[in-house]
């Protein structure tokens, strides 16, 4: 038998190189590089024979007949498109802490009642943890709920073929190892190895299975981005520890549309859906407060009404702070230059802290102006009328540019009471009834308008 070639492989973009080194020279991360055995028959080039198949037009009907079952859990009906389908392969990828074993543990309640087991995998946590989380969402738990306590791939692949669980969930795939595979658990190699395993193994049973997986905050970790190509839908849970609110969107999905996202909260009792996420997200606004404005958002298909605030204070020694949370920073930095450039509101010198209320990650540029109006209604001290809606992208010229879905932005501020709105040029049309629109050209027009200069 030939000795097996080493390769060193990068745990945070896979790239895999001969030689050993500090710095991976694929993606720059430093200290991920670890061994693996080569695959072995990488020199031997085997020709297989093929046999030619037949064509088919795209002028016929090529749909899928995917059979998609509810899984009574509305927010994961929302953004699946139905539901789940029986053979598929799903990861919950998101933040340690967020809720992702909350949130399944919930989906296998509500799955309870189908015929068949529910099969929980415990890698993660202790199976007594869990049953205390069960016992926290409801006083019964159901005859039907089971759970393995192993994290050996092919034991759990072999048993998933066996029992046909109607619901199958691997909390996480990181704690899943397969002993052909070199490498630790956690490891690009064995996540792999082992995701696949599985994955084939809930194709035969054709059952759908679940597999969490860690991120960190960098986005890293073996994980989410080695097995996106391997599972069927990709879900990600989103938001900030501290806070109420979680995202729940779809970054990838074989069976339905990927731009559904569903709205959570953080409860005593799991995650609840957010029925109404404007009035939900604009319930603590402090009015008459300077450094407060409302924008609106469109998550999915959805618009969205959001506070941005933002708080300018004398900067002590060295640098100023510029801090952000749920905004961009670079952007950030970008509308304080563009205020003290184009508009004649100087923050450049002072602390600034912004925020998009609730947790929310408000990265669509169309937040600009409101987070600019935010800045400066904070330096200047100036509060906004509570109900003026903005919105619109802000470039290095200071002029305001157009955004996606003008039309129902307005309709969603009007909806919610707002009486007055700034948006780019030529983007007032259609305007509902109420609400009094103000089309501006450029950031200084804006602060004009609301008299902040
Ligand atoms: P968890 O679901 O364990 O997160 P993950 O699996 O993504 O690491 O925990 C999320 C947090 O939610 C945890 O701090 C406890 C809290 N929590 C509630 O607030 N309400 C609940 O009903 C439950 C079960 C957990
Ligand atoms: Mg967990």
């Amino acid at each position: 038998m030939s000795k097996p070639t080493l390769v060193y492989v990068c745990s945070k973009c896979d790239a895999q190189t001969p030689k050993w080194s500090g710095r991976c020279l694929s993606c720059g991360a430093w200290g991920t590089l670890h061994e693996e055995n080569a695959p072995t028959n990488s020199k031997q080039t085997v020709k297989t024979e093929g046999v030619a198949s037949e064509l088919q037009s795209f002028a016929q009907d090529v749909s899928e007949q995917a059979q998609t079952r509810s899984t009574k859990l509305s927010a994961l009906d929302a953004v699946l498109g139905g539901g789940l389908v029986d053979g598929s392969v799903t990861l919950l990828a998101g933040e340690p802490g967020i809720g992702k074993s909350t949130f399944l543990a919930q989906l296998s309640l509500a799955m309870s009642d189908r015929e068949g087991k529910l099969l929980y995998i415990t890698g993660e946590e202790s199976p007594s943890q869990i049953q205390r989380r069960l016992h926290r969402l409801v006083k019964d738990i159901p005859a039907s709920m089971y759970f393995l306590n192993d994290t050996d791939a092919p034991t759990v692949a072999a048993t998933i073929e066996k029992e046909k669980p109607a619901l199958t969930i691997i909390d996480s795939i990181q704690t899943m190892s397969t002993p052909d595979v070199s490498g630790d658990a956690g490891s690009v190699s064995q996540v792999r190895a082992s995701a696949a395993l599985l994955t084939q193994a809930a194709k035969e049973a054709h059952v759908p299975l679940i597999l969490v997986g860690q991120v960190t905050k960098e986005g890293d970790v073996a994980g989410p981005r080695v097995l996106e190509h391997v599972v069927d839908t990709v879900l990600f849970l989103e938001g900030d520890h501290e806070h109420r609110y979680r995202v729940l969107r779809t970054l990838k999905h074989r069976f339905g549309p990927t731009d559904e996202v569903a709205l959570l909260a953080m409860t005593e009792r799991g995650l609840q859906p957010v029925e109404d996420p404007s009035s939900e997200l604009l319930r603590d606004r402090a009015e008459g407060i300077s450094g407060s404005s409302v924008t609106c958002l469109i998550e999915g298909r959805r618009p969205m009404l959001l506070e941005i605030q933002a708080l300018v204070s004398p900067a002590g020694y060295g640098t100023p702070v510029r801090r952000g949370t749920g905004v961009d920073t670079t952007r950030l930095g970008m509308l304080l230059a563009v205020l003290a450039r184009r508009a004649g509101v100087n923050a450049l010198d002072k602390d600034v802290h912004a925020n998009a209320a609730g947790g929310i990650e408000a990265r669509e540029p169309s937040v600009d102006l409101a987070l600019a109006i935010a800045i400066a209604s904070a330096a200047k001290d100036v509060p906004l009328d509570p109900r003026l809606g903005l919105f619109g992208e802000i470039g290095l010229a200071g002029e305001l540019r157009p955004v996606a879905l003008p039309e129902m932005r307005m309709k969603e501020l009007s909806r919610m009471g707002f009486v007055q709105a700034i948006v780019p040029k030529g983007q007032s049309k259609n305007a509902p009834k109420g609400l009094e629109v103000k089309e501006v050209g450029t950031l200084r027009e804006a602060l004009q308008v609301i008299r902040i200069i």
